[in-house]
C-alpha cells in the first residue's frame, strides 16, 4: 500500500504562448523590419527563401525610420502580425463637402487580396461616422455578402461622446472569409445645414477595440490620418490549399482555418511551445521551472505536461490549488475560512455581472430608439442583419461589365424604362446576365438604387428576377440580374403573333405565377412591398416561359403597423390604379389594379392605352369593365382564348379582372385571393372530371347571372369547347362533345 499516492495531472494552456524571437523566423533570415516581428511562414524579400511560399513574402522598405513592412502582392502596409491574424494600415473611404453641399475631397476603401495569404477578419467592424451618410460594402472573393451601415443626425447636441450608437457613427458586423471588398460613402443631402460641425462623411472597416467615437471627431480635419495610424484593419491569415498540413512539424496539430476558404494553419500540441510552421517543430515547455506544484510537492517534466507528487511526510496530489501536501496533522480551520471568503467574492462579483447587464440593456434600448427615429435603420438592418439571403450577391468590376456589354453598345439594349437602361452582358464565364445602368445619378436615383439592392437582397422568389450582383465602382450604379431570354408578357400578348406555346392555360400559368409572385412581396413578413408598377413589360418570361416580375427601382417596403403610404405617385398610364392617382395614398391594392390591367391584356390582348380607338375604349380598363357590363364580354375576349378555355375559367376570370378594376380600392381582392383563384381555376382545366362536377353545381347561379354573359345558355350545355369554324363570326355555339 502506498501511503503517498501521487496524480499526473495534464494542465492545459489555453493561450498559445507568444512565439520567443529565437525561434521567430528562418535561420539566416530577418526577424524583424522595424518594430514589426516577422515569424515564419513569412518572411522578409522576395526570392529571398525566407517564407514558406511565394504568398507570405513581405518587403522592409528601409527609407523609412523606422523601416515599415508591406505585401507587395496586396499594396498593404503590415503593422503587426500575430498567432493567426496580421494588422494592417486602414484604408478609409470619405466624401467631404462645402456649406452649399459641393463636394470638396473623396478618399475610397477598397482592398484586393488575391495571391495571398489573407482575408479580412470578422473581428472588424464596420464603422460609419458622420451625420448624413450611408456606406454601403460589398465584398466577395471567397464570400460574397454585402452590408451597409447609416448615420444621422442635425444637431451637435444629439451626438453621444464614446457611443457609437447610430448618431454620428454606426457600426455593424461583417463575416469573415472574403478576400476583397469595394465600397461606396454616400450623402443624402450632402451635409448642407450641418456642415458647420461634420463636413465629411468617414467609412472603414477596423478593429473596434482600437476606436472610440468622439463627438469632435466629425469637426476634426485629422480624423481621416489619425483614424489610418490608429484604428488597424485585422486579416485573417491561413495556409492555403490542400497539400495534407505539409506546413505544420512535429509536435504540433493542423486546424482547418475558420474562414471557409479551404486553408489550415498549424499549432503547438498543449504543453509544447515554438514555432509550428519551422523544422523541427514545436518543443516541450519545462512546466517545473516556475514550480507549478505546492510548495512541499515534487515536480516531474513530461513530453506535453507534468505531474505533481508530496515529498515524504506529506499526504496529497501535491498540485497547488487542488489537495496540495497536508502534514497529517493540520488543522481544518484554515479550510472553512477559504470557503466563507470565496463565497462571498462570488456574491460581489455576480452583483457586478447583473448592474453592467442592466446597463448595457439601457444603451441598446436607447439605441433602438435612436434607429427608429432616424429611419436610417432601415438600411442597416435590411443589409447587414439578412445575411442568408444576401450571400449570393456578386460584385462586378466596371471593366468587366464594360467587356460584357460591349461598352455598352446600342444592340446591346434590351429595354430602356424611367430609371435607365437594360443591356444584355456576357461575362466571361459565358453566363448571359442583363445590365441595369441607371441614368445620371442625383439623390432620388442613389435612393432607387438603395431601395432595389434592398429589396432584391430580401427576396427569394422563383418568379422574381433574381439580382446577381452590382458594381458601385462607377458614377453611375449598375445592376446585374439574371438573363431572363424570352422577352417581356408584354412583347408576346401584343407583337409576338400567337405563338403556339401561348395558349389559354399559358396565360393563365403565367398569371398565376406573376400574382403568386406579387402575393409573397405583399406578405413579405419583415416588411411589405409594394411594387408600384406592375405592367406586362415588367413580367419577364424565361426559356421556359416562367413569369419572372422585375424592376423594383419604384417599389416601396411600408413598415408593419402601416397600411397606407403617401408618396409621390409613380407608375405608367394605362396601368395606374385611379384612386393612388387621385388621392396619393399607395395600398398594397394599388398593385391588385395593374395586374387586373395585366389579366385583362391576356384575356383580350388589346394594349392598355389605346392610341386608336374613341375616348371609351382608350383605357382597357374601362373598355373591359363596360364591356362586361354590356354582356359583350365573348366579343371581346381573344379568339384563342374562346376556343381553349373553358367557359367557366373565362367568365371567372372577366369577373376577377372586373373586382381587381373596381374604382374603391377596399372593394378589390387581395393579391393573396387574386393569386389563389387563379391557381384554382387552372386546377380546373388540368382536370376535366372534377370541372365538370364543379360545373354542375354552379350551373344554377350562372343562370341567375346570365345578363353578365352574352352566351345563349342552351340546355344540354356540358362542356367548354368552342367550334372553331364559328369563331370567325364570333358567334359562339357551345357543342356538346365529351371529353
Ligand atoms: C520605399 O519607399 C519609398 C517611399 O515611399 C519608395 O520611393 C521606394 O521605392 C520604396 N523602396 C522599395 C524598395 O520599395
Ligand atoms: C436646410 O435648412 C433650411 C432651413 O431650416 C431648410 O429649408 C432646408 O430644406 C434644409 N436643407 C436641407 C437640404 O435639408
Amino acid at each position: 500500500m502506498s501511503p503517498n499516492p501521487s496524480f499526473i495531472s495534464l494542465l492545459f494552456l489555453l493561450v498559445s504562448l507568444p512565439l520567443s524571437s529565437s525561434d521567430l523566423a528562418k535561420p539566416g533570415c530577418p526577424t524583424k523590419c522595424g518594430n514589426v516581428a516577422v515569424p515564419y511562414p513569412f518572411g522578409i524579400g522576395e526570392g529571398s527563401g525566407c517564407s514558406f511560399d511565394k504568398l507570405f513574402e513581405v518587403t522592409c522598405n528601409d527609407s523609412f525610420a523606422p523601416p515599415r513592412l508591406f505585401v507587395p502582392a496586396a499594396d498593404i502596409e503590415i503593422v503587426e502580425i500575430r498567432n493567426d491574424t496580421v494588422r494592417i494600415k486602414n484604408m478609409i473611404a470619405s466624401a467631404c463637402y462645402d456649406p452649399i453641399g459641393r463636394v470638396t475631397s473623396t478618399s475610397a476603401a477598397s482592398i484586393n487580396l488575391a495571391d495571398t495569404p489573407f482575408s479580412v477578419s470578422d473581428a472588424n467592424m464596420l464603422t460609419l461616422v458622420g451625420c448624413d451618410d450611408v456606406f454601403l460594402m460589398l465584398g466577395y472573393m471567397g464570400r460574397n455578402f454585402s452590408s451597409g451601415c447609416a448615420s444621422l443626425c442635425s444637431n451637435k447636441e444629439d451626438l453621444i461622446e464614446g457611443e457609437c450608437s447610430g448618431i454620428g457613427c454606426a457600426q455593424s458586423n461583417i463575416p469573415k472569409g472574403f478576400r476583397a471588398f469595394v465600397s461606396s460613402i454616400r450623402s443624402l443631402q450632402n451635409h448642407v445645414n450641418i456642415s458647420s460641425f461634420d463636413p465629411c462623411g468617414y467609412a472603414f472597416l477596423g478593429d473596434p477595440e482600437s476606436f472610440v467615437f468622439s463627438a469632435s471627431d466629425l469637426s476634426d480635419p485629422s480624423f481621416l490620418n489619425r483614424t489610418r495610424d490608429n484604428v488597424p484593419m485585422i486579416l485573417d491569415w491561413e495556409i492555403n490549399g490542400v497539400d495534407n498540413c505539409s506546413a505544420c512539424h512535429g509536435n504540433t496539430i493542423c486546424v482547418d482555418s475558420a474562414t471557409g476558404l479551404g486553408g489550415y494553419r498549424c499549432s503547438c500540441l498543449e504543453g509544447y511551445q515554438g514555432n509550428p510552421y519551422l523544422t523541427p517543430g514545436c518543443t516541450d515547455i519545462d512546466e517545473c521551472r516556475g514550480n507549478p506544484c505546492d510548495p512541499n510537492g515534487i515536480c516531474t517534466n513530461l513530453g506535453g505536461s507534468y505531474s505533481c507528487s508530496c515529498r515524504k511526510g506529506f499526504r496529497g496530489d501535491g498540485v497547488k490549488d487542488g489537495k496540495g501536501c497536508i502534514a497529517k496533522s493540520k488543522s481544518q480551520t484554515t479550510k472553512l475560512s477559504l470557503g466563507i471568503g470565496f463565497g462571498f467574492l462570488t456574491m460581489i462579483v455576480g452583483i457586478i455581472v447583473l448592474i453592467l447587464g442592466m446597463k448595457k440593456r439601457k444603451v441598446i434600448k436607447q439605441r433602438e430608439k435612436f434607429f427608429q427615429q432616424n429611419g436610417g435603420a432601415l438600411l442597416n438592418q435590411q443589409l447587414s442583419s439578412n445575411e442568408t439571403s444576401v450571400k449570393s450577391t456578386k460584385i462586378f468590376t466596371a471593366a468587366e461589365l464594360e467587356k460584357a456589354t460591349n461598352n455598352y453598345a446600342e444592340d446591346r439594349v434590351l429595354g430602356k424604362g424611367g430609371y435607365g437602361t437594360v443591356y444584355k452582358g456576357i461575362l466571361h464565364d459565358h453566363q448571359v446576365v442583363a445590365v441595369k445602368k441607371s441614368k445620371v445619378m442625383d439623390q432620388t436615383q442613389i435612393e432607387q438604387f438603395i431601395n432595389e439592392v434592398i429589396i432584391l437582397t430580401q427576396i427569394n422568389h422563383r418568379n422574381v428576377v433574381k439580382l446577381l450582383g452590382c458594381c458601385l465602382e462607377t458614377e453611375v450604379p449598375l445592376l446585374v440580374y439574371e438573363f431572363v431570354s424570352n422577352d417581356t408578357l408584354f412583347h408576346h400578348i401584343h407583337h409576338s403573333g400567337g405563338m403556339p406555346w401561348f395558349s389559354w392555360d399559358s396565360r393563365l400559368r403565367i398569371a398565376a405565377e406573376a400574382a403568386g409572385a406579387l402575393s409573397y412581396l405583399h406578405s413579405s413578413a419583415g416588411m411589405p412591398i409594394i411594387h408600384r408598377d406592375v405592367k406586362s413589360p415588367n413580367i419577364l418570361l424565361d426559356e421556359y416561359y416562367t413569369a419572372k416580375i422585375a424592376d423594383f427601382g419604384a417599389s416601396r417596403l411600408v413598415p408593419i403597423n402601416q397600411t397606407m403610404v403617401s408618396t409621390l405617385v409613380q407608375g405608367t398610364l394605362g396601368y395606374l390604379d385611379p384612386e393612388y392617382f387621385h388621392t396619393g395614398q399607395l395600398t398594397e391594392k394599388s398593385d391588385v389594379y395593374s395586374f387586373g390591367v395585366v389579366l385583362a391584356e391576356l384575356m383580350t390582348t388589346r394594349k392598355p392605352l389605346s392610341t386608336t380607338k374613341n375616348d371609351q375604349e382608350k383605357s382597357l380598363a374601362t373598355f373591359f369593365v363596360v364591356a362586361l357590363k354590356e354582356d359583350r364580354l365573348f366579343q371581346i375576349v381573344d379568339p384563342r382564348v374562346l376556343r381553349e378555355g373553358s367557359m367557366k375559367q373565362i367568365q371567372e376570370v372577366a369577373e376577377l379582372v372586373k373586382r381587381c378594376l373596381k374604382m374603391n380600392s377596399e372593394n378589390r381582392p387581395t393579391m393573396k385571393e387574386v393569386a389563389m383563384e387563379l391557381e384554382g381555376l387552372r386546377k380546373l382545366s388540368k382536370h376535366p372530371w372534377t370541372q365538370q362536377q364543379a360545373e354542375e353545381e354552379v350551373v344554377p347561379l350562372m343562370i341567375e347571372q346570365s345578363d353578365l354573359y352574352a352566351v345563349p345558355m342552351s340546355s344540354g350545355f356540358t362542356t367548354n369547347e368552342y367550334s372553331r369554324n364559328h369563331l370567325d363570326s364570333r358567334m359562339i355555339h357551345p357543342i356538346s362533345s365529351p371529353r
